[in-house]
């Protein structure tokens, strides 16, 4: 039975890559971070099959102890401080979290398992201002805020401990990939939450930022297996994993209201307060080298994507309407 330790395991990203692991045999350790409210809504199904272990990211004492406990075969680093638009308000926090947190890490594996093979969750947010269109591996970097800055130093202490101790550490260099249990800040998440909101009388508006802003936009559930295919290659290496295709934010509104029927001019209001002060106009990945050498590619459409997230939304919103009807009747 292989054994992987997962940080970031409450996240998007990790509850999805849990359940990858587990139906594969793994035994799946979680690092979790304390809160005064437990937070395991996007892993409350699978919570009971996961060992978990307490720490944090800026506390290498207790990475070290992670280590020790889950012995692991394979590393995927998958905390951080993820929002863009907190990292200018928190940049140090997001440095400490998103950059050094990946040297604690890569610490704690050297010193303690450095056969475990390890995996740093790159951003294509590193290629902020681009440079060239697509973006694949080779593109240089140009990044537009404190967690680009941040990004881009975990990026490159994965790649220096590769080549200065030899370990099995992969960066995947991946871009946006959206869910139903994507964050509510997060511009997808937000706008099928809105949608929904609005389809079922809830909220009457929804406000934006930029809507002229153009992500290549996949689904995470796709991406997971991405992560999991870099670290079964006979060498280590990085990848871009992308869609090939880009989308305005305006467009992912437009398809997200006319799927319920409402026309999205009737209700979006721009709001200066979601500008954020450096944007990244443009992102569109080239993952040829993933698809050629990884056999990886994508299996839920832009357009799937849209109204998986816009169902899941008003079924989730709806059941909890009819749970208040019936607490107050
Ligand atoms: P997410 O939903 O925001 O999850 C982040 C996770 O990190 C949460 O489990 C969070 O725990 C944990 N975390 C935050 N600070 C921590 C700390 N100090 N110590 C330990 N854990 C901490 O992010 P995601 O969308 O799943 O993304 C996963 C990773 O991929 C992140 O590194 C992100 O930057 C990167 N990435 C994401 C995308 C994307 O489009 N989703 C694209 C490229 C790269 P709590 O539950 O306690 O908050
Ligand atoms: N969040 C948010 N809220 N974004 C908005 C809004 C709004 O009200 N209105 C417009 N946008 C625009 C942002 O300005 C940005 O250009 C785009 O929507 C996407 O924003 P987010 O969904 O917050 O994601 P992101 O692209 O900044 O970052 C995500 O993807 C990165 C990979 O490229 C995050 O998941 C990062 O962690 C990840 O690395």
């Amino acid at each position: 039975m292989k054994r992987a330790l997962i940080t970031g395991v409450t996240g998007q990203d990790g509850s999805y890559l849990s359940e990858l692991l587990l139906e594969k045999g793994y035994k799946v350790f979680g690092l979790r971070r304390r809160t005064s409210t437990p937070n395991f809504e996007n892993v409350e199904h699978i919570k009971d099959q996961i060992e978990w272990i307490d720490g944090d990211l800026t506390d290498l004492a207790s990475l070290i102890r992670a280590v020790e406990i889950s012995q692991p075969d394979e590393v995927y680093n998958l905390a951080a401080q993820s929002f863009v638009a907190t990292s200018w308000s928190q940049p140090i926090a997001t440095a400490q979290i998103t950059a050094l947190g990946v040297t604690n890490m890569l610490e704690a594996v050297r010193l303690v398992k450095p056969d475990a093979r390890f995996y740093q969750a790159s951003s294509s947010e590193m290629f902020g201002k681009v440079v060239e269109t697509p973006q694949k591996e080779t593109t240089p970097f140009y990044p537009r805020s404190p967690y680009a800055v941040a990004k881009v130093y975990g990026h490159w202490i994965t790649v220096n401990y590769r080549e200065s101790f030899g370990m099995f550490a992969c960066s995947g260099i991946l871009f946006n990939h959206e869910s139903p249990r994507r964050g509510l800040e997060f511009v997808t998440r937000k706008v099928t939450d809105g949608v929904a909101r609005i389809k079922l009388g809830l909220a009457n508006e929804l406000r934006l930022g930029n809507l002229d802003a153009k992500r290549d936009w996949g689904f995470a559930g796709d991406y997971v297996k991405a992560m999991w295919l870099m670290l079964q290659q006979d060498e280590p290496d990085d990848y871009v994993i992308a869609t090939g295709e880009t989308h305005t934010v305006r467009e992912f509104v437009e398809i997200a209201f006319s799927y319920v029927g409402l026309d999205w001019k009737d209700y979006v209001v721009q709001d200066e307060r979601f500008i954020r002060p450096a944007e990244v106009d443009l992102l569109l990945g080239d993952c040829t080298k993933a698809k050629e050498k990884l056999g990886w590619k994508q299996e839920v459409s832009f357009e799937e994507l849209v109204k998986m997230m816009v169902d899941a939304d008003i079924e989730r919103l709806s059941k909890s309407q009819s749970k208040m009807l019936y607490n107050v009747t």
